[in-house]
C-alpha cells in the first residue's frame, strides 16, 4: 500500500477540486444545501444510477417537499413514487426514518454522522454524506466510488466484500478529506469513480489524479479494487396466475413478511410449494395446473381452470433470487366474492394505477403481448 505524506495529501485535495469546480457534474442535488435533499439523493443513488435517479428524484420532492410531507405519506403514493427504482424496502425506511425526525427529534436534524446512524435505515455510508455535504463535517463516505478510487490510488488490497473493510478504508480515506470543503472532496469522488476511474472502462491516462494513481503507475488498475464474488440469485420458479372475470384481473397485494411488501401484482406461487412428495410423484405442468386449481378451490373458494400463456417466462433478478415466472391464466364467467384471498379484482384500465413491481409490469407486457395488446386498456 501507498503511503502519502501530507505535501502530497495537500496537492492532491487541490488538484481533486479545482478539477471539481472545473468538471463535476451539475446534478440537482448538489444546488443549495438541504439535508433532505441530500438524504433522498443518497438513498436512491445507493443501487441506482445517477441518470435513472433524477426524475425519481424531482418527482420525489415534487411529491413530498419536505420531511413532514414524507412522514405524513399514505403507503400508496409513496411506493408508486418508488416504483421502477427497486430496493423497495429503501422507501418505507425513509418514510419511518421521517416520521422518527418529527417525532423524534422535533422534525431537526442531527450534524453528525455519528447521530444520523440512529436513523432507520440510515447506515454508516449515507450518514457520511449527509454529514459531510449538508453540514460540513469532515468524514469520508466510503461507497463503492470511494473503494474503487482509493483500492487504485493507494494500492489497497483488502476484500470490499467483507464488511470490516468498510472501516479500514474510513481510517485510511479520513486524513485525506479536505478540512475545508469536506462534501465537495466526498462527490468530487464519487465523480472520479463514474469518469476517469469507472469499474470496468477506466481512462486512467487523462485522469485528472493520474500523477497519484499507484495502480496506473504500476499497470494495475484493473486489479482494484480487490472483491470476492457475490454467491449468484439462487433461482426460484413461480407460476404467475392471470385470473379475469367480468370485474377486472384478480391482483394480490404483498404481505409485511415478503418481499416486495405493499406492491400489487398476479397472484404469484412457487412451484416447489405445490411439490411436497416429488419423491414420489414426479411434479409436471400437468400435474401442478391440477394442484393449483384444486388448492385455490380448497383454500379460496375460487374455480379457476388454468391454462397456459405462451412465451418465455418472465425473469426478475434481485439481490439474492432470480425469479422465472411461468404465465398461467383463467377466464371466470362470473366475479366470485374474495372472502378467502386475500386481495381483489382490478379493472384493466386500473391496474396502472397502483404500486406495481417490475416483475408485474413485465407480466403484464408478456401477456398483452400474448393476447390482444389492449389488454390491461379495459375490463
Ligand atoms: N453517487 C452517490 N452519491 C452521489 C452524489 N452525491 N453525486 C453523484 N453520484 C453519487
Amino acid at each position: 500500500m501507498e503511503k502519502w505524506s501530507a505535501a502530497t495529501i495537500r496537492d492532491f485535495r487541490q488538484t481533486l477540486l479545482d478539477w471539481y469546480d472545473r468538471e463535476g457534474r451539475d446534478l440537482p442535488w448538489r444546488h443549495g444545501r438541504n439535508p433532505y435533499h441530500t438524504w433522498v439523493s443518497e438513498v436512491m443513488l445507493q443501487q441506482t444510477q445517477v441518470n435513472t435517479v433524477i426524475p425519481y428524484y424531482e418527482n420525489f420532492l415534487a411529491t413530498f417537499p419536505t420531511v413532514a410531507d414524507l412522514a405524513a405519506a399514505d403507503e400508496a403514493t409513496l411506493l408508486k413514487a418508488w416504483q421502477g427504482l427497486g430496493y423497495y424496502s429503501r422507501a418505507r425506511n425513509l418514510q419511518r426514518a421521517a416520521q422518527q425526525l418529527m417525532t423524534d427529534y422535533h422534525g431537526k436534524w442531527p450534524e453528525t454522522a455519528a447521530e444520523l446512524e440512529d436513523l432507520v435505515g440510515i447506515g454508516p455510508y449515507t450518514a457520511s454524506a449527509i454529514a459531510s455535504i449538508a453540514f460540513d463535517q469532515v468524514i469520508p463516505a466510503v461507497d463503492g466510488n470511494a473503494f474503487r478510487v482509493f483500492a487504485r490510488l493507494l494500492l489497497i488490497d483488502a476484500d470490499i466484500a467483507k464488511p470490516k473493510t468498510r472501516q479500514l478504508f474510513t481510517q485510511i480515506i479520513q486524513p485525506i478529506v479536505d478540512p475545508q470543503r469536506p462534501g465537495a472532496f466526498n462527490q468530487a469522488i464519487m465523480d472520479l469513480g463514474s469518469s476517469y476511474m469507472t469499474a470496468k472502462n477506466p481512462d486512467p491516462e487523462h485522469s485528472p489524479v493520474r500523477a497519484f494513481d499507484a495502480s496506473y503507475r504500476t499497470g494495475r488498475v484493473l486489479d482494484f479494487p480487490v472483491k470476492t464474488k457475490a454467491p449468484r440469485p439462487k433461482p426460484m420458479a413461480y407460476y404467475g396466475l392471470i385470473v379475469h372475470s367480468p370485474a377486472g384481473y384478480l391482483l394480490a397485494q404483498r404481505g409485511a413478511n415478503e418481499m416486495l411488501t405493499g406492491y400489487w401484482s398476479f397472484p404469484l406461487v412457487q412451484q416447489a410449494s405445490l411439490r411436497q412428495d416429488e419423491a414420489t410423484q414426479p411434479a409436471t405442468l400437468q400435474t401442478d395446473i391440477a394442484e393449483l386449481e384444486r388448492r385455490w378451490q380448497r383454500d379460496y373458494q375460487i374455480p379457476v381452470t388454468l391454462t397456459t400463456v405462451g412465451g418465455q417466462p418472465v425473469s426478475q433478478t434481485y439481490t439474492h433470487q432470480r425469479w422465472h415466472v411461468k404465465l398461467l391464466q383463467a377466464d371466470l364467467p362470473r366475479a366470485v366474492a374474495l372472502d378467502f384471498f386475500p386481495g381483489k379484482w382490478v379493472p384493466g384500465s386500473e391496474i396502472a394505477a397502483l404500486p406495481l413491481p417490475k416483475v408485474q409490469e413485465k407480466m403484464m407486457a408478456r401477456y398483452a403481448k400474448q393476447q390482444d395488446s389492449t389488454a390491461f386498456g379495459k375490463n
